[in-house]
């Protein structure tokens, strides 16, 4: 049983070949290569442990590289919970030259059965605690049907969780239908999915699916979210972050779930947020942050001055 459960329905070997310049349809050179567990909820795993939060991962793994990537998980002190696939779990990889943006290559996953959602769903409600959060994050496999999405949804309330669930397309409008109690796609998600390009009116579109909350990410331009009571709540960035922007969005996912473990109202969670989402920008490498940041950068967040976000690390850990 985990307070936090973090479910990872399409997980990754991620591989990052750094290059002095990509030239398409010629031999590249590659410098050096980086291989690591990957996928979203992967990222949010690692941020919520920064956090003091050890999060259950739960996620589909097939073949050699799906036990590489268990591997991975444990040593990095994981609790890992690796649900058994046909296939092999799939490699995505970055392309990293002088460019401003990677070129990202993301193989499809293995395909994931009706045989294997059952399992899936039976690994993340085994390990849901009442008063707990199961997080939903990332990209779904080939295979997965609005379904699967509801019944993931279903079986965390039925354990008495809290369900957020980060992610995009049908499997973000099926996360809506079944009333989940968080949806945080970013704007472009969310206008994508609801075919609703105006932010507002996407908002509305997926709080009367059912989601209880939504919430909103923008990048530099901060977060909007709407709630139970279905008031609109803006919050600014904070200002004069430059840096790394791939996996701000989990960082923040991260935030938003430690706030609503520590029980905050969805004002204060948009401030967590926030701020763990500027310290992912302020690192190179993913979704990664450092609890030495989340002072500093709360400080610098526009409409509360000096005011103290309790994040739930102990003292000695934030100072590290
Ligand atoms: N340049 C930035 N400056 C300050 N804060 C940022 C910046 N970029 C992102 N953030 C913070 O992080 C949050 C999440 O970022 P973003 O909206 O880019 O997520 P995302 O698109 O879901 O990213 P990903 O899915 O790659 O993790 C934003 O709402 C914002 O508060
Ligand atoms: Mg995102």
């Amino acid at each position: 049983m985990a307070r936090i459960v973090v479910l990872t329905p399409n997980p990754a070997v991620d591989v990052t070949y750094r290059v002095d310049r990509q030239v398409i349809g010629e031999t590249v050179r590659v410098r050096s290569v980086q291989r690591r567990a990957g996928g979203k909820g992967l990222n949010v795993v690692r941020v919520l442990r920064v956090l003091g939060h050890a999060a259950a991962a739960v996620q589909p793994l097939g073949g050699e590289a799906g036990r590489w990537v268990q591997d991975q998980l444990l040593a990095e002190g994981t609790e890992s919970v690796a649900v058994p696939v046909g296939g092999e779990t799939r490699s995505t990889l970055a392309v990293v030259d002088s460019a401003a943006h990677p070129t990202l290559y993301a193989e499809p996953g293995p395909q994931v059965t009706d045989e294997a959602w059952t399992r899936i769903g039976a690994a993340v409600t085994g390990r849901c605690e009442p008063g707990g959060v199961l997080v939903v994050s990332g990209s779904f496999p080939p295979g997965t049907a609005g379904r699967h999405v509801q019944a993931l949804v279903t079986a965390g309330h039925r354990a008495g969780a809290r369900v957020l669930v980060d992610t995009s397309g049908a499997a973000l409008l099926a996360a809506a239908d079944a009333g989940a109690d968080v949806v945080k796609p970013n704007a472009a998600e969310a206008s994508e999915a609801t075919g609703v390009a105006d932010l507002d009116g996407a908002l509305a579109s997926l709080r009367r699916r059912g989601a209880a909350a939504v919430v909103v990410s923008r990048g530099a331009e901060g977060l909007l979210a709407v709630g139970a009571d279905g008031v609109p709540v803006t919050q600014p960035a904070v200002p004069g972050v430059h840096g790394n922007p791939t996996g701000a969005g989990d960082a923040a996912t991260a935030g938003l779930v430690a706030a609503l473990v520590a029980g905050a109202q969805l004002a204060e969670a948009l401030r967590w947020a926030a701020v763990l989402g500027a310290a992912a920008v302020c690192r190179p490498t993913a979704g990664d942050v450092r609890l030495a940041d989340l002072d500093p950068l709360a400080d610098r967040l526009p409409g509360a001055p000096g005011a103290r976000i309790p994040f739930p690390a102990v003292p000695e850990q934030r100072r590290s």
